[in-house]
């Protein structure tokens, strides 16, 4: 075995698939997510396949002590982590003023604060060689109308990343910041709590293209991972083009959206 991986959002879509490609890759993982049942099966996958043991953590990352208990069991375990996957997070599709405020501000909680606060807590538990990579999002290089607060913590992800990435360097550790664009995953009910299908569009990626990409990039400590060809040249565009006309543009697509969502 190579080393120990903490992925968080292991139940599903992306992170489920970067743990088992984790493992083709000779790493064992900390699978965290709130789905008990599915980290157990995926545990028992990884094992039949690639004969690797992981360790399930059932948690909800947003509760209260949820870092430490992480930190209570690498101890115990003695684990020192190579790579950590900061990829648990989810979205919410509507406008600001009809959305459950709640949702929105446990959205924040957990797709930028226990991500600042889990990576603080891990990089003294890291080997001074390692890898961490922060799901952010297409969405984090541009204002996103009708899912702002969500476009916004990936901006957040981003941005954070990348200047970890700089502070880290003495430690020869990178911080990897992952901006996939659509992807088949559970993201879309999720966020929309309707009509999947409005989601996820013909153009997204599956998760086994996305997750290899990702890895392999992440290995070669690249600051901001991109997962299809032409994301290039939007981000390309987007650097040209005056926010205030990237606004409209993104809400006339998302507009579309939630139409499809409520009929
Ligand atoms: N799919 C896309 O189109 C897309 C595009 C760009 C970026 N992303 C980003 O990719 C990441 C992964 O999303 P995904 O698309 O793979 O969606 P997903 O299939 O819904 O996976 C989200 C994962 O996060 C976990 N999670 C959610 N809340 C949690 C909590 N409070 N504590 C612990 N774990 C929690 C979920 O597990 P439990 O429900 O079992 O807790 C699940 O494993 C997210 O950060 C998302 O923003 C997705």
């Amino acid at each position: 075995m190579k080393g120990w991986a903490l992925v968080t959002g292991a139940s599903s879509g992306i992170g489920r698939q970067i743990a088992i490609d984790l493992a083709k890759e000779g790493y064992a993982s900390i699978l965290l997510a709130r789905r008990e049942s599915a980290l157990i099966e995926l545990k028992k996958e990884i094992l039949d396949t690639y004969g690797i043991s992981s360790l399930v953590l059932p948690l909800d990352l947003s509760a209260v002590g949820s870092v430490d208990e992480i930190v209570r069991l690498i101890k115990s375990e003695d684990i020192v982590l190579s790579i950590l996957i900061n990829n648990a997070g989810f979205g919410d599709h509507n406008a600001f003023e009809d959305a459950d405020i709640a949702k929105l501000i446990s959205m924040i909680d957990l797709n930028c604060t226990k991500l600042v606060e889990l990576t603080h807590a891990m990089i003294p538990l890291m080997l001074k060689n390692s890898y961490i990579m922060n799901v952010a999002s297409l969405a984090g290089f541009m204002p996103g109308p009708l899912m702002s607060v969500y476009y916004a913590t990936k901006a957040f992800v981003l941005s954070f990343s990348q200047a970890l990435h700089t502070e880290l360097l003495p430690l020869n550790i990178s911080s990897s910041a992952l901006c996939p664009g659509p992807v088949h995953t559970e993201f879309g009910q999720v966020a929309v709590t309707g009509d999947l299908a409005a989601f996820n569009s013909i153009s997204a990626q599956n998760v086994e293209e996305v997750s290899a990409l990702a890895l392999k990039q992440m290995f070669k400590r690249k600051q901001i991972i991109l997962t299809h060809p032409t994301h290039r040249f939007v981000v390309f565009l987007l650097r040209l083009a005056p926010r205030k006309v990237v606004g409209p543009i993104v809400y006339k697509a998302q507009s579309k959206r939630l139409a499809k969502k409520s009929h």
